[in-house]
């Protein structure tokens, strides 16, 4: 009974003494300033789209509904497969022209952006005829060409959607766009990019294959490839020519055939 007497004596006296008053204790600071990402996604200046400009131009995943559906499971389709392969960069092109990579793009960084664990990128690297500022009604402050090519940086040039979204986009056309996208400075600017804002999917929204070398120049600069091919315009031939080129310099993750009526045979 003593010996267990003496054993409680000793245990308080050791509590006591971790507790003594003359030991200050200091609260831990609580960090209230994002660091290192965060702070960079933070810092990117923030812009909004109205629902309904959006809408107007067929981007419809801003919300979860009906019309996001097919977006959606496009979207989970392509993260799944690119996290499987460890694959962070996806373009965007089609065979020919007007065949809905754009839309498509748009509507997959909304729908990325949705995801609040994910961070999304949309580049608009169709530097001849870019329209990425149109279908979000945005006036970007600078090219895309300018940030590419070094002259102002990306914290300068994108724009933050939400949290999670970063969109670079340009207001007018680029003189010599082939050089932008074969530059190796191209390369390692997207690179840098890449590190310094982690994002999970960067979107390069791309012009169409068979119209001239841009497409070709850029793609050793994605892990893969989304082909966009129009039910009601595209020919076999030009998909499969198309599919044969991309194939050459990247991963085809999938095609999307887009402007498919299901209710074709009744109308
Ligand atoms: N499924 C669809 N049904 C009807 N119209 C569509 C559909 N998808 C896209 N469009 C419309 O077709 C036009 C071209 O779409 P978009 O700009 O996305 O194509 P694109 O392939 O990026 O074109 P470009 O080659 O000029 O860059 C737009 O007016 C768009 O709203
Ligand atoms: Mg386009």
């Amino acid at each position: 009974m003593e010996k267990l007497q003496a054993a409680l004596d000793k245990a308080r006296n050791s509590r006591r003494e971790r507790t003594d008053p003359g030991v200050e204790v200091k609260p831990v600071a609580k960090e209230t300033q994002p660091s290192g990402v965060d702070a960079r996604w933070q810092a990117l200046t923030s812009f909004d789209a109205k629902d309904a400009d959006l809408i107007r131009h067929r981007v419809v995943t801003r919300h979860a509904r009906k019309e996001a559906t097919p977006f959606d499971i496009l979207r989970t389709k392509a993260l799944l497969q690119m996290r499987q392969n460890g694959w962070k960069r996806l373009a965007i092109t089609s065979p020919m022209p007007q065949s809905g990579k754009t839309t498509t793009a748009c509507n997959l960084a909304l729908g990325l952006g949705r995801q609040r664990d994910l961070r999304a990128m949309l580049f608009d690297l169709d530097l001849r005829d870019p329209s990425v500022h149109a279908f979000f009604e945005t006036q970007p402050p600078y090219l895309i060409g300018e940030m590419l090519t070094g002259a102002v940086s990306f914290e300068e040039q994108a724009l933050r959607y939400g949290d999670n979204v970063a969109v670079s986009m340009s207001l007018h056309p680029e003189t010599d766009p082939t050089r932008i996208l074969l530059a190796e400075d191209t390369a390692e600017k997207l690179t840098s990019i890449q590190d310094a804002y982690e994002p999970d999917v960067m979107i390069y929204d791309l012009p169409s294959v068979l119209v001239n070398d841009d497409t070709r120049a850029f793609l050793k600069n994605a892990d893969c490839a989304l082909i966009v091919v129009r039910s009601d315009s595209t020919t076999y031939s030009q998909f499969e020519h198309c599919q044969r080129e991309v194939a050459e310099q990247t991963n085809v993750l999938g095609v999307v055939l887009n402007a498919y009526r299901h209710d074709k045979r009744t109308t």
